[in-house]
């Protein structure tokens, strides 16, 4: 296998070889000069083939195994500068840049997110394990933004603090926002353990990677299920954070690790709490495509879009809090959608929903896209378009 240590141990001269190749331009070897050039002709369709497809995929230990194919040395050399000048966008900070570190960038928020931060020029590294995302979202991304150093997608866990350490010692980030977590009420309530790990000790383990790796902005995803059931409504800043089901406990560990941590370091942190996100990419690039085996805990909009797609015969409601999103729902698909209503699950809230001057106040920032109905038929425009989310249709047996 081909490694960047053994490309780098190579003779300055070969280091610096450029795809131009002064490797086939010896005029002293003219009976292979023929051969050379159209082997460089072959080289370069195939780097630029690579190159491409590099910027989608890598892993932290692995990336480019698919190098051990070659065994002449020259192209080993080859590909060793190609691949090195490749990393270098993401291993070098670059005045005027900023690389951002988004974590569950596969995943319905975050890919959305990824695609805000390119269009606005910033460098992205997604890291994911595709647990729950999709690299269909990735494949969009790198389409839309196929440059060198734009985007990089990284395989990896989370929960591994050896590849979390060296993603952060081969690239220099400027911030991070993490996203990548489980995200379920009822998934959380039946597999707690499941969630303190991914949401609570993967979080330490990002931070003390930041804090290690001198990265000193940090925006972290946080939840309104870290509220519970408040007593006054609209939940604010100040609410109590009492949170009743273990993803929302799980969060505000993890908020809390975040602040107490933040106490005593340079380090800049945002928490963000999302209440129930819904919508759309309004291009219809990206949408929300969670995993059929997840659709038992799934969200009322996904629910709803799932009846009007007649994949489940109707549509269960907990809570009286979610007619009017249902009313909404059936307008937006024009679909007849059979609605039963049930007691609440445990873990569920009875109603949350937010004030949100302070982040208008602190940030000028305020929701674009107000209108449930709209924002519904922005995303059910994406699920008509996707029915099998970004994969292709499922293979039928005979
Ligand atoms: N969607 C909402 O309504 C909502 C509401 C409140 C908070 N949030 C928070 O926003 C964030 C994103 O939510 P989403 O709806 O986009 O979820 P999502 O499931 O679509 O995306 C999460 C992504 O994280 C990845 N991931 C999970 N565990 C990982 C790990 N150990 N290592 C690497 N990658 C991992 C998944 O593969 C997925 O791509 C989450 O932190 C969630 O708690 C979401």
């Amino acid at each position: 296998m081909l490694s960047f240590n053994r490309t780098r141990n190579q003779p300055r001269a070969n280091r610096s070889m450029s795809l131009g190749g002064m490797d086939y331009a010896d005029p002293k070897k003219k009976s292979s000069y023929v051969g050379k050039i159209l082997m460089a002709g072959a080289l370069t369709a195939l780097c630029i083939l690579m190159l491409r497809q590099s910027t989608s995929f890598s892993t932290p230990s692995a990336g480019f195994a698919f190098l051990e194919c070659c065994t002449d040395d020259s192209i080993s050399r080859i590909w060793g500068t190609m691949i090195i000048s490749f990393k270098e966008k993401f291993s070098r900070r670059e005045a005027g840049v900023t690389h951002v570190l988004v974590t569950g960038g596969a995943g319905y928020i975050g890919s959305h997110a990824a695609l805000r931060l390119l269009k606005d020029s910033h460098r992205v590294t997604i890291v994911d394990n595709l647990s729950r995302g999709n690299l269909g979202a990735i494949k969009v991304l790198q389409e839309l933004f196929p440059e060198p150093g734009r985007l990089q997608f990284i395989y990896a866990d989370l929960g591994d603090p050896k590849a979390v350490n060296k993603i952060f010692s081969e690239n220099a980030f400027d911030a991070v926002i993490h996203f990548a977590a489980v995200a379920y009420v009822g998934e959380s309530t039946l597999d707690p353990l499941k969630y303190y790990h991914n949401i609570t000790s993967n979080t330490l383990v990002v931070l003390e990677a930041m804090a290690v790796h001198g990265v000193k902005t940090l925006i972290y995803s946080s939840t309104c299920a870290t509220y519970g059931e408040p007593e006054k409504m609209p939940i604010t800043e100040e609410t109590p954070q009492i949170p009743i089901n273990p993803y929302g406990k799980a969060k505000k560990m993890a908020e809390d690790i975040i602040l107490d941590f933040h106490k005593n370091s340079k380090m800049a942190v945002m928490i963000l709490r999302y209440f129930n996100v819904i919508g759309s990419d309004p291009e219809g690039r990206l949408g929300e495509a969670p995993r059929a085996e997840l659709r038992e805990h799934g969200r009322i909009s996904g629910a709803c879009f799932d009846a009007a797609r007649g994949i489940t015969p109707g549509l269960k409601v907990r809570g009286r809090s979610v007619k009017e999103f249902v009313e909404a729902c059936k307008k937006a698909t024009g679909a007849t959608i059979k609605v039963e209503f049930l007691p609440r699950r445990p873990g569920d809230y009875a109603e949350v929903f937010s004030d949100p001057s302070k982040i208008l106040r602190d940030l000028n920032w305020t929701a674009k896209y107000m209108n449930l109905q709209d924002s519904l038929q922005v995303a059910w425009r994406w699920q008509k378009s996707h029915v099998y989310g970004y994969g292709p249709a499922p293979a039928t047996t005979a």
